[in-house]
This record gives C-alpha cells, sequence and structure tokens, in this order.
C-alpha cells in the first residue's frame, strides 16, 4: 500500500529531541514519574473495589462528555479549599493527564503561525505540542519569582506594534518545570491585570501544586483571582496517584464552555480510574499528600547532598520547595545536549537544558528529576553522572 498520497497534508512540524531521551537506562533522572515509594496500590485497589460495588453498572455506558461528577465536585472544593478559587462543577472536565487537557485547549486555540508566550524554559511536552502546530513560541525573562511580568507587559506591548496579539500566555505557576520557582502573589496580580488590559489569556498549568515539601504556602491560583474569564487551567492527578492513571482536568471560563463543547472536552479519561482517583481522594488525600510531602523531601535532599559532593561550586543548583525536579546551570561551554549520549552509555540520563526552549539554546542547563529513585540509588546514580561530566571536561576550569 501506497500511504503517501492517502495520509494528512496537515502532518504536525518535526521537533528535534536527543535520541538517549528515548533510551533505558539503570538510572531516570529525566522524568518526573510518580514517586513509586509511595504509589498507594492497596488503597487504589480498595476504592476500585467499593466503586464496583457501588457504581460498576456505570461502566456500561459512556461516561459524561466533563467526566465522573463525583470527582468534579471533589475538584471543585479542592480549588477552592487549597488553591482559593470559586469555580462551578460544570467549567471543570476530566482529561488523559494534564497532557490531554492541554492538548485540547490547544487544539482549540492554535493555528499554525500564532504566537505564544511561555517563562524562559518551558515543560518540553507543551512546548512541543506548541511547536507541532507550528506556534511562535517567544519565551519571556524568568527570575526566582517566576515570569517577569514586566517583562511580560514590555513584550506584548513590542508585539502589538508589530500588529501581532498573542494567543495565550501560558504558565507553569508552581514548581515550575524545569526552573522549578513559583511565581508570586505579587505578579500573579500584575499577570491577571496585563491579561485583562491586553486581551491575552492565561492558561494556568499547576501539575505540582499537590507537592509543597517546605517553604512559603502557595499563593492562590490566578483562576481566584481573576473576575473577567482571564484564566484557563489544568492540573492532573497523575504524578500524585499514578501517571499511568492518566487522569488530569482543565478549568475554563463560561465564556469558552461552547467552545469547548464543540472540541467534545477532548478525549475523556477511563471512567474506571475516574471512580477509582475519586475513591481514593475522598478517603486518603491528606495522609496520602503527606507521605509524598515526607518521601520527596529525602529524595531531594540526597539529590541536592550528591550534587554537592560530586560537582564542583562552578555548577549551580535549584533549592526546590517542591515538586520533583532540580535544575542546574553548568559552567559555559558545557554542552548537555551532546552529553546525553555518554551519560545513557554510562546507565543514566537526564534531560539538556535545550528542549525547555523553542529555539534550543540554554546548552549549558540540565534538568534531573528526584521522584523515581530511593535516596541511595539517587546517591549513586548522581556519582555516575558526575563522571560523565568529568570525562566530557566540564569541570577542567573548576
Ligand atoms: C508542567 C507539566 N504539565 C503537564 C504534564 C503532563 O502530565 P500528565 O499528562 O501525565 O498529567 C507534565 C508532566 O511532566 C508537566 O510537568
Amino acid at each position: 500500500m501506497d500511504y503517501s498520497k492517502l495520509i494528512t497534508r496537515n502532518m504536525p512540524a518535526t521537533v528535534t529531541t536527543p535520541e538517549g531521551a528515548a533510551a533505558d537506562t539503570d538510572y531516570v533522572f529525566s522524568v518526573t514519574y510518580t514517586d513509586p515509594d509511595t504509589m498507594p496500590t492497596a488503597g487504589i485497589a480498595e476504592a476500585v473495589r467499593i466503586a464496583m460495588a457501588t457504581e460498576g453498572q456505570d461502566l456500561s455506558r459512556y461516561p459524561p462528555p466533563q467526566g465522573h461528577p463525583g470527582l468534579r465536585e471533589y475538584i471543585a472544593d479542592n480549588l477552592r479549599s487549597n488553591r482559593g478559587a470559586n469555580v462551578p462543577v460544570d467549567r471543570i472536565f476530566l482529561s488523559a493527564g494534564a497532557g490531554g487537557a492541554i492538548d485540547t485547549i490547544l487544539e482549540a486555540f492554535i493555528d499554525a503561525g500564532d504566537t505564544v508566550l511561555v517563562e524562559d524554559f518551558s515543560y518540553l511536552g507543551t512546548l512541543g505540542m506548541f511547536m507541532r502546530r507550528r506556534a511562535n513560541v517567544v519565551h519571556v525573562p524568568t527570575d526566582d519569582n517566576g515570569m517577569d511580568t514586566d517583562a511580560l507587559e514590555a513584550t506584548i506591548r513590542d508585539l502589538a506594534r508589530r500588529g501581532i496579539q498573542p494567543k495565550m500566555i501560558y504558565t507553569i505557576s508552581v514548581y515550575q518545570n524545569p526552573m522549578g520557582m513559583t511565581l508570586s502573589a505579587e505578579r500573579r496580580n500584575h499577570m491577571v491585570e496585563i491579561s485583562q488590559k491586553y486581551g491575552v489569556p492565561i492558561f494556568e498549568n499547576e501539575s505540582y501544586a499537590d507537592f509543597r515539601i517546605d517553604g512559603d504556602p502557595l499563593p492562590p491560583a490566578m483562576t481566584g483571582i481573576d473576575d473577567q474569564g482571564s484564566v484557563i487551567y489544568t492540573s492532573a492527578y497523575t504524578k500524585l496517584l499514578g501517571c499511568g492513571l492518566r487522569l488530569g482536568y482543565g478549568v475554563v471560563p463560561e465564556a469558552l464552555l461552547e467552545t469547548m463543547r464543540a472540541f467534545r472536552f477532548g478525549t475523556s479519561p477511563s471512567h474506571l480510574a475516574a471512580q477509582a482517583v475519586y475513591g481514593f481522594l475522598r478517603d486518603h488525600s491528606d495522609s496520602h499528600m503527606e507521605a509524598v510531602s515526607e518521601s520527596l523531601k529525602s529524595k531531594r535532599d540526597a539529590m541536592l547532598a550528591a550534587l554537592g559532593e560530586h560537582f564542583p561550586p562552578s555548577c549551580e543548583w535549584t533549592s526546590p520547595k517542591g515538586g520533583m525536579i532540580i535544575w542546574g546551570r553548568l559552567p559555559e561551554g558545557t554542552d548537555t545536549w551532546a552529553t546525553l549520549d555518554a551519560a545513557v552509555e554510562a546507565g543514566v540520563k537526564y534531560n539538556p537544558g535545550p528542549v525547555f526552549r523553542a529555539d534550543r539554546t540554554g546548552r549549558n542547563y540540565i534538568r534531573l528529576t528526584y521522584s523515581y529513585h530511593n535516596p541511595d540509588e539517587i546517591r549513586d546514580g548522581i556519582g555516575v553522572l558526575a563522571n560523565v561530566f568529568e570525562r566530557a571536561g566540564t569541570f577542567s576550569d573548576a
């Protein structure tokens, strides 16, 4: 069969990624997996058993387009009590992970050539979705308090002068991926103000809001600050309860509901997964989050200690207050993209900085994740990684 004339003429743009990213390695510091040491397998098994006994018959039908009503109620309660956002249940839709909600929102917004604004470095999954759709991704300067909102406003004004109206401000406002910081309260207010003033919606991704380890409590979500329907929101239970459960959600402003209905709210996740997640969270949410936080703390501390021990002071590391990512800056001239092959060969993988930028710059940056391995493995794996960079000559000036 010759498929060349049959397949769509709208193939996605090619997005280059380093080959080693897909390799199997002993040490995986490249994915924000659910912490396997706190995976609540027994609790989820029990939640499934109860769900089958009480609402198992529901699986004979297709789920409602926006997903399990009980879980959506739970999400609305959680957003109210933990994120300061009063969101009616009918604006929430369940999705196949946060990634599913993001893909559906971008489907509704992004045409080739559209401009979007993101942090200095941004989550590679969403970046890939923008790039495959041929969007023009503009990175906005970002510091320890998150996206610099003065620079954001200046960028929007500059684009306007050139007749360009961005489609959205995409931000990972909590324990940012990959840079680790949280957008400050002051900047949240400013970003909402800018969004309303220039008519550019904010797409707020709070995938890591359940992963506070220490430090200050999180400022409220922008979807709660905004009063003009300017914020679209997404988060997920993937990182908390199992990436394989594929359970996330999106929240859209009232004015977008008709549009999202036309897109059928994307592909709904498994209703069985939604029943299980709902049952589990209803009974165990607080204790589970505490256990995860404690486990991640020991893993984060083990990784920071190992980095301090094995890497020279010329390498700088963030000290995240939550989430599962450490962001590093290695000496100028280091090429983390090129070194990945040698790292994979040695049995360890990470994410090179350029995968978080549309222009693939930032070669001396590196992202390490600490959720997957136990502290002993983390110590060993970081030792292996340091040897790789040592051999690559990264530390020669240290
Ligand atoms: C910021 C952010 N958003 C979305 C996702 C996608 O997660 P999932 O679709 O598994 O919920 C990730 C995964 O790493 C992420 O870091």
